[in-house]
Order: structure tokens, then sequence, then C-alpha cells
């Protein structure tokens, strides 16, 4: 039966990705070798590393001056990286608080120096992307999240500085076109849009960085990475590879603008339903919807063991919410069918029929 894969992530990747990294880890490149049996030195890893990076700038259509980085520590070691490099001795930052994974980013920064929360949803819950209009200046950095996979927000305008601009875009990454040179530093862990757990991606321009006054560890800063071209220590090569061949197919199927347009498609279909069905109610305001992860809730709980029940007779997998909220969430990253979308609004239209 079709598996129709709405996990939140690790999540689905495009059939022909997984194929390749199949491949590959049982013969890469006809050297009758796996890919993760080969030293990272050897000219093909470098290659391997070389395009992700060059094909990371160009989907993202970056200016000359950033940095690409593959690492490792997921988007959690980024909460802290980010404070660690950008954050002055006795400095302060201005982030905004949009869910569970902001708020995180937000203690750990908190250990660097001075944080103002400019913008929170917290009191309601994280059902929408907050009012930025309170942004102060004079910032070591402003720090936002893009897209908040556990309530489903996602913003569509960010916030409007002349001082360094951050980004968490771990679960919004090359899902839609944008100018992505307005933020000095992007970072996303790739278990999404990307590759499988094991790599970041950080990019970054080179010359916000070495300011801050303090000494970095090695393995925390930046400029290390960036000067050993991701390659300092041994980096995650399976989660590089796999990254590389969805960065090629993102390519092929017409970069981010293909993209962004299939996920309208995946996402209008799904809230149309959602406002339309009586027996299912949004979860985010609906200025503030993600396209990427759409959460909501059964109006009447009691329907929730015939729904499940529906759903995976389907073959529809991962659409429990996030432990933290309950509800349901369908995850609709890139590599998601129209037709899995189908099958969930098919669901939950015979849910109806039911009742
Ligand atoms: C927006 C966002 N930021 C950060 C994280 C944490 O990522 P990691 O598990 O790679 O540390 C997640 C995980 O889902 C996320 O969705």
């Amino acid at each position: 039966m079709t598996k129709h894969n709405f996990t939140a992530g690790p999540c689905i990747l495009d059939q022909s990705v997984v194929q390749g990294a199949a491949d590959a880890l049982l013969n890469f490149e006809n050297t009758g070798l796996s890919l993760i049996s080969i030293s990272h030195r050897d000219k093909r890893l470098v290659a391997v590393m070389d395009e992700a990076i060059a094909l990371t700038k160009e989907l993202l259509n970056l200016d000359e001056d950033y940095e690409v980085l593959f690492l490792q520590g997921g988007a959690s070691m980024q909460f802290l990286m980010t404070a660690y490099n950008l954050m002055k001795v006795d400095g302060q930052a201005a982030y905004m608080n949009t869910g569970t994974w902001s708020k995180k980013a937000i203690k750990e920064a908190k250990a660097f120096g001075e944080v103002h929360v400019f913008a929170s949803s917290e009191e309601d819950g994280y059902n929408h992307i907050p009012d930025m209009s309170s942004l102060p200046s004079g910032m070591d950095y402003v720090h936002c999240t893009s897209n908040n996979t556990i309530v489903g927000t996602e913003m569509t305008t960010f916030p409007a500085t002349d001082d360094v601009l951050v980004c968490d875009m771990s679960s919004d990454i090359f899902s839609r076109p944008m100018d992505f040179n307005q933020f000095d530093l992007i970072y996303a862990g790739a278990q999404k849009n990307l590759g499988p757990a094991g790599t970041t991606l950080v990019a970054v321009r080179k010359s916000i960085l070495g300011k801050t006054g303090r000494s970095i560890p090695s393995m925390l800063d930046y400029l290390v990475h960036a000067d050993k071209e991701s390659m300092f220590n041994t980096p995650p090569v399976f989660a590089i590879y796999t990254s590389l061949l969805t960065l090629r197919w993102i390519k092929s199927e017409g970069g981010l603008e293909a993209m962004a347009s299939r996920a309208n498609a995946r996402a209008s279909m799904l809230y149309a339903e959602i406002d339309r069905n009586p027996l299912f109610l949004g979860t985010a305001r609906k200025d503030s919807r993600s396209l990427m992860n759409a959460c909501f809730l059964l109006a009447d709980e009691s329907k929730g063991a015939a729904f499940e029940q529906l759903a995976a007779d389907a073959g529809i997998i991962g659409i429990k919410g996030h432990r933290s909220v309950g509800g349901y969430r369908a995850s609709m990253y890139n590599a998601l069918q129209l037709d899995s979308v189908k099958a969930l609004v098919a669901v939950m239209q015979k849910l109806e029929q039911q009742a």
C-alpha cells in the first residue's frame, strides 16, 4: 500500500534521493566502495562538499560573501553557536518568541548576554506570528524562526533591522523563494527539506564574524569551520551526500519557485478542508498559517480513534500533533506529493460521512 508520510522530521525525502543514497551506500560512484567507508579527504568526497556548498548558494541566490557550512549538533547546537559567535561580551540581542524552538534559542542566548524578547505569541499558545513593531535597534543581532514546526505558523515578513539578522529556517528552508540576502546568518537542521538528520546547514556572512571579543572553542567557531570548508573534523558524509542529492533534485524540479507552487497547492487543499469540514478546527490564526505544517484538532475528541483508524487504513502516517500540544499535524515538506494530501482530505470527508 502507498504510504502517505506526513511526519514532522526526519521526514519524507524524494524517492530518487533515497534510492541514490542507497546506491552510494553500496557502491559510491563506481568505486566498488561504500560512501561511508571512504576518507572524507578523498577527492570525490571533497567534490561532494564543494557541490553541496555551491548548489546551496545557487538555490538561495546568496551574495559572494556568504560561507556555507555543513556542521553537526543539529539546529539545537546553532541556538548556542549563534550567540557564542555574535553576542559581544556584555552584549545584547533581540529575539522573537514564536514557539518552543525559539524559546530554546532564547534560553541558550541568555548564557551569553542580555536578551530582549521584542515579540511573543506565547500567551496565545503561539497561534500566530506576533507584531514586530517594538523591534529595538543597536542589538548585536536579531533572531527569528521562519517556520514554527510544532504550532504550524510561518513568517512571511521578517524584522526590518540594520542589525545582524539571524533566522532558524529548519522547517521551511528551500520551500519558497525570497531575498535570503536579508539574513546575515541562516541555519537549518537537515532533517526536513534537505536530508537525513546528522548535518546542519549554516549560511553566514563572513564579515559579521570575529567581532565579539570572546575566545570561542574551535568546534563552536564558525570562522574555524569556514576556513576549513566544513572539514575541520570528520564531517557527516552520508548526511551531506544525501543532502546534495536533495539539492540536485530541487534544482532539477525547477528550484524554489517550483517548491513554493507545490507547497501552496498542498496547503491550500488541506486548509480548505479544515475550514469546510465541521469536524475539524485549525489551530493557527489564518494570517499566520504554515505551508509546511498544518495543525488541527477534532471538534469532538471522541472521534479521534475513528479518525486515526481511517487514516491508518489509507496508509497515512505521522499526523499526530507534537506531544507538547496534542491534536493533529500534517507536515507537508517539499517531497510530499499532492496525492498524499488528497488521501488525507478523503479520510477527513469519510469521517464526516460516518458522523
Ligand atoms: C524550527 C526548528 N528549530 C530547531 C529544531 C531543533 O532541531 P534539531 O533536532 O536538529 O536540534 C527543530 C526541530 O524540529 C525545528 O523544527
